[in-house]
């Protein structure tokens, strides 16, 4: 049995074994919430003494061990009990040592259940925000190297087969938009993230005068909770993140994943820096994308803690249940391995040396133009089906019999001279003229669309890309 007295010692008569400790214990990942538990100590000790359940010598007491207590964690010089079974024990003991009587009131009219949810959510307020700057400086080297692509071209794929050419440009603002629903998300993720649990107690709320609004309009958040059950149960806005983490980690994956493709020597579209590669430690030849290898990995481990933390809370009864203390690893894990992966693909990608030559010659094979050759037998009214199927016998002739598809397209009377045209290099993509679609005018309106779109993130969130 451990010397130390728990915090609830008073109802036990003997203290807690090495293996409930060892079991239990959340200390080695909770110390994380340090500085969210001393902030909203100090709104809790500033609210009792505006109720007047404290003295303001009570609350002075109060903030300067609180001080104290985050300066001693700051240096590395906060001495671990080894009953501490979470930061919220650690720092409420050290607080009383430090201010005696005093300190024994930090915890009037609040429960670690309380506490500990809105340590979680003024955490997830700070580090989602500086997620969100991690997808917005993404977004933003992504429009950069659009803009510069000017007008390079490369095929578009279906089924990973050559199907019709687009703008660079084009395919790198694809990428733009899926990160742009992601800032979406989270915007709404921490929408909801932006209210105060505080004042809820254990579960039922308190006899005494507390001031839950006081709190929470102290600690900025949007609103408080409406009912008391809810407040220390509820864990949406951890599966949420955990989901919106997941999909931009997905999104990095599918980035990543091309990245891969497109720096092999089978596509050479893109030449990797040095500073984002790695070699091999056999193969001296090698230069290996390992941020987008593992930009792909991680988005595993992510799904795995989104499925994870939604089975952990599917069976549990209101209210705090010691289940919701598995909310934290996944949900730091996940948030953390996001970021790295946004900052490590926005270095990749603006160091990154697209090979626009490579990308044009295999874009310009004839058959390209395929669906334009149906297109402007369309224009002469024919069918959209029985041009489909007479270009695509072309096509077919041409495979088979290793003619050129010009020389069967200028022989063939229903498409005539001007169709050859069509063939000519760079052609197929300047053609691309539907709004959205993947041409020279439509994509330089799509720039425009995309700049704004990143201003008005800014607006929302009110900072620059990253600005760690
Ligand atoms: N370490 C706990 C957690 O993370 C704090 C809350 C403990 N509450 C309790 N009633 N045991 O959830």
């Amino acid at each position: 049995m451990s010397e130390a007295r728990p915090l609830w010692h008073g109802r036990f008569h003997e203290g807690p074994s090495e293996e409930l400790l060892a079991f239990t214990s959340s200390l080695e990942y909770d110390r994380d919430l340090a500085a969210d538990d001393l902030t909203g100590s100090r709104a809790h000790v500033r609210m009792l003494a505006k109720v007047g359940l404290i003295t303001g010598e009570e609350e002075q007491a109060l903030l300067d061990a609180l001080r104290q207590v985050g300066e001693e964690l700051e240096a590395g010089a906060f001495d671990f009990a080894p009953t501490d079974e979470d930061i919220h024990t650690a720092i409420e003991r050290r607080v009383t040592d430090i201010a005696g009587a005093a300190g024994a009131k930090l915890h009037t009219g609040r429960s670690r259940n309380d506490q500990v949810a809105l340590d979680l959510r003024l955490w997830l307020r700070r580090e989602g925000r500086a997620l969100v700057a991690a997808i917005q400086g993404l977004q933003e080297v992504l429009v950069v190297r659009a803009e510069e692509a000017e007008d390079a071209y490369l095929p578009g794929y279906t089924h990973l087969q050559r199907a019709q050419p687009v703008l660079l440009a084009h395919h790198l603002l694809a990428h733009v938009w899926a990160f742009a629903r992601d800032v979406e998300r989270w915007r709404d993720t921490l929408t909801r993230t932006d209210v105060s649990p505080l004042g809820a107690g254990a579960l039922a709320g308190s006899s005494l005068p507390l001031d839950p609004d006081a709190v929470a309009d102290e600690l900025g958040f949007a609103t408080r909770f409406h009912n008391s059950l809810d407040a220390v149960s509820d864990r949406d806005f951890v599966a949420e993140a955990l989901f919106a983490a997941s999909l931009t980690q997905v999104h990095l994956s599918r980035l990543g994943e091309e990245v891969m493709l497109w720096s092999s020597d089978e596509f050479g579209f893109v030449q990797l820096a040095d500073a984002y590669s790695t070699g091999s430690s056999m193969l001296p030849q090698k230069k290996n994308p390992d941020i987008a290898e593992l930009a792909r990995g991680k988005a595993g481990r992510l799904i795995g803690h989104l499925a994870g933390f939604l089975a952990t809370l599917k069976g549990l009864p209101l209210a705090y249940d010691r289940d919701l203390q598995e909310d934290k690893e996944p949900l730091f894990d996940a948030v953390r391995t996001c970021r790295l992966a946004l900052q490590a693909m926005s270095g990749l990608l603006a160091s990154a040396e697209f090979s626009v030559d490579r990308m044009r010659a295999a874009a310009d094979a004839a058959s390209s133009a395929a669906t334009d050759l149906a297109e402007h037998l369309v224009r002469a009214h024919m069918p959209f089906r029985e041009a489909h199927a007479l270009v695509g016998g072309l096509v077919r002739q041409s495979v088979e019999r290793g003619i050129p598809l010009e020389e069967l397209v200028t022989n063939e009377p229903r498409l005539g001279p001007e169709a050859l045209a069509l063939l000519q290099p760079g052609e197929a993509v300047r053609r691309r003229t539907s709004p959205g679609g993947a041409g020279p005018e439509p994509v330089a309106r799509q720039l425009e669309e995309a700049r704004s779109r990143l201003a008005e993130q800014r607006h929302w969130f009110g900072h620059e890309p990253d600005d760690r």
